[in-house]
């Protein structure tokens, strides 16, 4: 079959190398794009005398017919059109004639295919920035309901202080907030149009790169043609929020696994996001959450991938730069299907009040509020930390907690010690009274509640 670059070729490339060198079975997700990308150029071919303008209004008119039929699905791709661009141009010919040809004038798929993926990730960047809200807001829903139920906090995996649950799950929101402020922010740098740059060298031809640019809703325009068309960056910086972002809710997918497993019992899955076993008719698995946690996996994997396609690329095009679209689709793909899937799970997830309380009741958790009492009477905190960690030591001997030691025990580590040890060893009072900024007392939580409830 004759390629539309075929003039200077006595040979045609056999099947299975035309197969080797098709984009067209993944970057036909470009087509609207691509054909968006035409018609502002269309327009600005016409309006600058390029093309007359009934060459602009036929060649116009093709696209529309074609982003209707590609709206429906109705086109039909063929590997030896190579990619969408020239698939496009093809059926644009045999759409409304050899006139068709002169779309690609002062053009090259070179700034073509790095136009269509700024728009495609222009898109789909707003889109991930609305479903990390909605997750946000589903967290701020739940925590509201938990402000005062407390949990044990860990460091190391083991216990160290009582925290309120509702501050948990707030965690995740502020890192949330970071990941949307950063995929907002990129928006600056793909929001720029590499359209006329052409090849790599700009064109003879008295393009208008302003016009194209304001057509298709770019704020700027690359200033330097070779860097427009060889220009990734965008791509990588896209991965790599999209990496960070992955890597929150697969250490929160994490903790929700270990929540719901018999071992912690703070949490249960709904039916809805749990799968069942082959075998074993008692298992209930988190499935969603470990497929989040996994996922990461890949997402991660697409970003070191692009960055060692880029490694060592000369400037300007080069058919290495093909190898960008797989992992780009894929990271879109996967982080809009976390987000979805994260959000429902938090939604429906049954919070186990009794279980998180019990646990914080039967440990020592609360020795720091002990010692902490001892340094507000006025003994060293140094020292103080030495005296409870020997009434840990000793309640652990006998296999009480700190809440069953009797006052004269208490006394005799230390003269400072009186009556109300105990209200202070309480751990729903251990949290309350956290009301540092940033802490977590009630009060603060609230706060805080407040503050988030005002981002989003
Ligand atoms: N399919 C190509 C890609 O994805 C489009 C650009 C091709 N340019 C070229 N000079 N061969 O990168």
């Amino acid at each position: 079959m004759k390629k539309l670059w075929g003039g200077r070729f006595q040979k045609t490339p056999e099947a299975w190398v035309d197969e080797f060198n098709a984009s067209i079975t993944f970057d036909k997700q470009l087509v609207e794009e691509d054909i968006q990308g035409s018609l502002a150029h269309v327009k600005m071919l016409a309006k600058c005398g390029i093309l007359t303008k009934e060459e602009g209004e036929a060649i116009e008119k093709g696209l529309h017919r074609l982003l209707e039929k590609a709206k429906n699905g109705e086109l039909e791709y063929s590997v030896q059109y190579e990619d969408i661009h020239l698939n496009i141009e093809k059926m644009l010919i045999d759409e409304i004639g050899p006139i068709g040809g002169k779309l690609h004038t002062s053009r090259s798929r070179n700034d073509q295919v790095a136009t269509d993926m700024h728009l495609y990730l222009k898109k789909h960047v707003e889109a991930i920035v609305e479903l990390i809200r909605e997750l946000q807001k589903a967290l701020v829903n739940k925590a509201e309901q938990h402000i005062e139920t407390i949990l044990p906090g860990y460091t190391h995996l083991q216990r160290a202080q009582p925290v309120s649950f509702a501050h948990h799950l707030l965690a995740y929101f502020w890192m949330l907030e970071r990941d949307k402020s950063r995929f907002t922010e990129s928006l600056k740098r793909i929001n720029i149009s590499p359209l006329g740059a052409a090849a790599l060298a700009g064109t003879t031809f008295p393009i208008d790169r302003k016009y194209t640019a304001e057509l298709l809703g770019f704020d700027e325009v690359y200033l330097n043609s070779l860097d427009a068309v060889s220009d990734r960056d965008f791509i990588v910086e896209f991965m790599s929020n999209s990496s960070l972002l992955m890597i929150h809710l697969s250490r929160f997918c994490e903790e929700l696994i270990l929540w719901c497993s018999q071992e912690f019992q703070f949490v249960e899955m709904d039916d809805a996001y749990s799968t069942g076993s082959s075998i074993m008719p008692q298992k209930k698995n988190p499935d969603m959450a470990e497929l989040i946690r996994g996922k990461s996996g890949r997402v991660v994997g697409n970003l070191v991938g692009l960055l060692t396609v880029l490694k060592g690329l000369p400037l300007a095009y080069n058919k290495d730069l093909q190898e960008d679209k797989e992992g780009m689709f894929d990271t879109v793909k996967t982080v809009e299907g976390c987000l979805q899937i994260m959000t429902g799970m938090i939604e429906t997830l049954k919070v186990n009040k009794e279980q998180m309380e019990k646990s914080v009741k039967q440990d020592f958790s609360n020795a720091t509020e002990l010692a902490d009492y001892l340094a507000k009477k006025g003994l060293p905190f140094r020292e103080a930390h030495e005296v409870v960690g020997k009434l840990v030591y000793k309640c652990i001997q006998k296999g009480i907690y700190l809440l069953d030691l009797p006052l004269e025990e208490y006394k005799e580590a230390s003269s400072l010690f009186e009556n109300d040890v105990y209200e202070v060893l309480n751990p729903y009072e251990a949290v309350n009274k956290r009301n540092s900024l940033g802490g977590t007392g009630f009060k603060e939580v609230k706060e805080q509640i407040n503050k988030a409830k005002a981002i989003i």
